[in-house]
C-alpha cells in the first residue's frame, strides 16, 4: 500500500492493475471519458472497457504499467507508463486522469510518482509525455513534477501540442528512487 499523502489519512490507496480479472474496466472507461468533462457517447464505456480489458491482458509487465487511485470499482485516478518503442530507456507518462471532485488532493502527483519509480525501476532515464496547449492544468501539473517544456508540436491528429521530459539527471525534485512502485498494492 502507497503511504497517504503528506497531511491527508484518507488519501486513496494506489494500485497496480496486473490482471484482467480484478478490475472494474467500465468504472475505470467511465473515469477516463469524465475526467475530459464530457458525458460518455452511446456505447463508448462499453467499448473502452473491452479494449482497457485486452490491453490488461496483453500487458507486459517490461513494457508498461497502469495504476488505479481508489479502489477498481470506484476509481479516482488513473495513470498509464510506457516504454518508448525504439529507445529503452525512454518511458511515457501516458494517460493521467484524476476525477474532477478529487482534483487538488495530490493524487495526480502520487500517481505520476508511482508511475514514474515503476519505469525508473525498469531503466528509464528519461520520462516523457505530452498535454495539448491550452491545458493549462496540465501543463501546471507537469512543471510542478519537474518536467521541462520541450516546446509546442502539431501532433499526428492536428492538435497543438507541448512535449515534456523528466530526466534523473539534474535538480529535478520528484523523481523517486528505484522500486518506488514496488510499494504499490496489486489488484
Ligand atoms: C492534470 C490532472 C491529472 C492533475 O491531477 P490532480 O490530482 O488534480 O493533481 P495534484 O493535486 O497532484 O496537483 C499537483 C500539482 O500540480 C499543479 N496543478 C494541478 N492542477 C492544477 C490546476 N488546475 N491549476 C494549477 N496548478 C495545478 C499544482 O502545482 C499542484 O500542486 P498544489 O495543489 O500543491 O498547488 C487533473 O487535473 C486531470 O485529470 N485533468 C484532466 C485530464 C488531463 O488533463 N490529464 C493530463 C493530460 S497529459
Amino acid at each position: 500500500m502507497t503511504p497517504p499523502g503528506e497531511g491527508d489519512a484518507a488519501a486513496p490507496e494506489i494500485a497496480l492493475i496486473t490482471s484482467a480479472q480484478g478490475a472494474d474496466f467500465r468504472a475505470i472507461a467511465a473515469l477516463n471519458v469524465l475526467a475530459w468533462g464530457r458525458p460518455p457517447r452511446r456505447g463508448e464505456l462499453e467499448q473502452r472497457a473491452i479494449r482497457l480489458a485486452e490491453e490488461v491482458a496483453a500487458l507486459a509487465p517490461a513494457g508498461k504499467g497502469i495504476f488505479l487511485a481508489g479502489g477498481s470499482a470506484a476509481p479516482v485516478g488513473f495513470c498509464r507508463v510506457i516504454r518508448d518503442a525504439a529507445e529503452a530507456d525512454h518511458w511515457w507518462l501516458a494517460g493521467i486522469v484524476v476525477h474532477p471532485d478529487h482534483r487538488r488532493q495530490g493524487i495526480g502527483r502520487r500517481l505520476a510518482l508511482e508511475g514514474i519509480g515503476y519505469a525508473r525501476a525498469r531503466g528509464a532515464r528519461v520520462i516523457r509525455s505530452e498535454t495539448h496547449v491550452d491545458n493549462e492544468a496540465s501543463i501546471r501539473f507537469h512543471a510542478s513534477l519537474g518536467f521541462a517544456s520541450e516546446g509546442e508540436f502539431t501532433a499526428a491528429d492536428g492538435d497543438r501540442k507541448i512535449g515534456f521530459r523528466l530526466e534523473r539527471e539534474g535538480t529535478l525534485p520528484y523523481f523517486p528512487c528505484d522500486g518506488d512502485a514496488a510499494s504499490s498494492k496489486l489488484v
